[in-house]
């Protein structure tokens, strides 16, 4: 008989699906939206990675790649685990994939059985419970708030975790916090690893966009049961060239490759090239991911304490480029204050309902100081009105 399976039709659409059509059927209207919804550096990707995507193409690497990626990726991934992170990862321990999220995605497919547990801390990225559901786990939620800047508590998780528990999500930075976990509250969390023998998948996605504080990988602590994940995305403004990776335990990494190999066969090897480039030239990429970030840190300064002024509050936070605010002043109802918001002062913005994050919205800061500012005001005048 005809019809969806269960499994599609428990998926939910984000939420951000709804903002973004109005926001969308506005524009078409000719409306002057400042959008602030994007997950997406504005940046353009530097030159010099898109010259090698060319040379790439004019020398004819056109052909399929193997399913676990070309091994001069492989090699450039290790040597950049080695270089800024420190970690000993072979190259025949990682993995490159179609962006961080497949990684993420053929991750829960190799790991999990109907019923494992996965401890998601929340606010978090929606895709990581869907993901997890979608392999027939089921997620659990340790939730944090502004009061501790969003940093888990390593004790809270510690009584989450059960005989079911098969892995732990951490993202610092994280999307849609921006918070940066202090390194001892990243040890602790790994120590919990160890003890408890479950897998740490560490979404290190937003690594370079720290702004204070220090990126410290759990892979360190615990390293039979990290799966360290990035990508190219956010650090190299290349989100549409779709290339992540990840790296660690060998038959989780196997396992990661052989969903791949059933189902994208390997990531687009032109874009491969082009992140070859992205992480051997350390020194363009290095000067392309110090000028963003130093973008980015100024950005946050003034949505951080333009927002607290006109009488929103939002934790100040250190890292990728998202914000959330407590828009209960606009209505309680974070669903309605993004619409309002959308609507009267013509900002878009994300609920936070998907991410667990009842009372806020999400600004995504990476756009504009101008347009910053103009959000801003509208906002001012939007709360005036009340
Ligand atoms: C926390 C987090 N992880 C992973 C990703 C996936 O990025 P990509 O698949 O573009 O590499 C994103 C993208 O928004 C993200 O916010």
């Amino acid at each position: 008989m005809r019809g969806l399976s269960q499994r599609v039709k428990a998926l939910k659409p984000s939420a951000t699906v709804a903002v973004n059509a109005k926001a969308l059927e506005l524009r078409r209207q000719g409306v002057d939206l400042v959008a602030m919804t994007a997950g997406e550096p504005d940046f353009d990707t530097p030159q010099h990675v898109k010259d090698a995507a060319l040379r790439a193409m004019q020398a004819g690497k056109t052909k399929y790649a193997p399913p676990a990626g070309i091994p001069e990726l492989r090699e450039a991934i290790s040597a950049k685990f080695k270089r800024e992170n420190g970690l000993e990862i072979p190259p025949e321990q990682t993995v490159v994939t179609v962006g961080g999220k497949q990684a993420l995605f053929n991750l829960f497919q190799a790991i999990l059985d109907p019923g494992d547990e996965v401890i998601v801390i929340g606010p978090y990225w929606v895709s990581y419970p869907e993901m997890v559901r979608f392999a027939q786990g089921t997620p659990v939620e340790v939730l944090t708030g502004p009061e501790s800047g969003f940093v888990p508590d390593p004790e809270e998780i510690e009584r989450k975790i059960t005989s079911r528990t098969k892995a732990l999500v951490l993202n610092s930075p994280g999307n849609p916090t921006g918070a940066v976990y202090p390194p001892e509250v990243i040890r602790a969390i790994a120590e919990l690893a160890n003890k408890h023998d479950f897998y740490l998948v560490s979404d290190e996605i937003y690594e370079h966009l720290i702004y204070e504080g220090e990126h410290f990988s759990p892979a360190h602590v615990a390293p039979e049961r990290t799966i360290t994940v990035n990508g190219a995305a956010k650090a190299y403004a290349m989100t549409g060239w779709r290339i992540g990776y990840a790296g660690g335990p060998k038959d989780v990494i196997k396992g990661i490759i052989d969903v791949s190999s059933q189902s994208t066969t390997s990531p687009d090897t032109i874009a491969q090239w082009a992140m070859v480039e992205a992480l051997t030239n350390t020194e363009a990429s290095g000067r392309f991911i110090a000028m963003a970030r130093e973008a980015y840190r100024k950005r946050r300064d003034l949505i951080v304490k333009g927002l607290n002024d006109i009488g929103l509050t939002t934790p100040m936070v250190n890292g990728a480029f998202y914000v959330l605010s407590d828009t209960s002043r606009i209505d309680p109802d974070e669903n309605k204050a993004a619409l309002r918001m959308l609507e009267e002062a013509k900002v878009a913005v994300v609920p936070g309902t998907d991410f667990a994050a009842p009372h806020h919205v999400r600004f995504s800061y990476a756009t504009s100081e101008a347009n910053i500012q103009k959000a801003l005001e509208r906002l001012a005048e939007l709360l005036k009105v009340g």
